[in-house]
């Protein structure tokens, strides 16, 4: 495993993240939401892993109703498998446990098989499953967590 930087995102790497968006979906975040994001207007926290100043990944976690939401996480496909997801999801643990979540809640696609495995690992479990949730309708699962996460 590599050891990545870890910091809260700002307003200047919204290009990066962009460009983590567009290599890691097929329907990725619009930027000008990111960008309103980015500079204080949404709810959620963004967190960026970075290498040598290059952004590896990113990952966005809001507040509801007592809970914490995995609203996204992703990283460029070059850097994946060394433990950088993992880092995003501690720091998140960390943030949730601060904000007394006692539960972490996300949606993933049905057929995202590879986020999956990686979430089963962290204790996400499966807890229901939302029609049509994506612009191509593909389903969401939703899935929850205790935290802490299995780390
Ligand atoms: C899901 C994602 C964030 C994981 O990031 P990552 O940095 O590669 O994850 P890690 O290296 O920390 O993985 C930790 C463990 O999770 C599991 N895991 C991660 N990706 C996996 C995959 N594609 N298939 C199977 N298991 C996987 C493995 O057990 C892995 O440990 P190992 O590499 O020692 O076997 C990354 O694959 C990604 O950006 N995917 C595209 C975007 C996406 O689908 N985001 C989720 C939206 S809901």
């Amino acid at each position: 495993m590599q050891i990545a930087d870890l910091d809260f995102c700002v307003p200047e790497d919204l290009k990066s993240l962009v460009e983590i968006e567009n290599a890691c979906f097929a329907v990725p975040w619009e930027e000008r939401l990111i960008a309103a994001d980015l500079g204080g207007g949404g709810y959620s926290t963004y967190l960026k892993a970075t290498f040598k100043g290059i952004i590896a990944g990113y990952g966005v976690l809001g507040q509801n109703d007592g809970s914490a939401h995995l609203m996204n996480i992703a990283v460029l496909p070059e850097y994946r498998r060394h433990g950088v997801g993992l880092q995003i999801m501690a720091a998140f643990d960390v943030l949730a446990n601060e904000w007394l979540c006692k539960r972490m809640y996300l949606e993933v696609r049905a057929s995202n098989t590879g986020a999956r495995t990686f979430y089963a690992n962290l204790g996400f479990v499966y807890s229901s499953r939302i029609k049509g949730y994506y612009n191509d309708e593909e389903d969401a699962l939703v899935l929850v967590a205790r935290i802490p996460l299995k780390l």
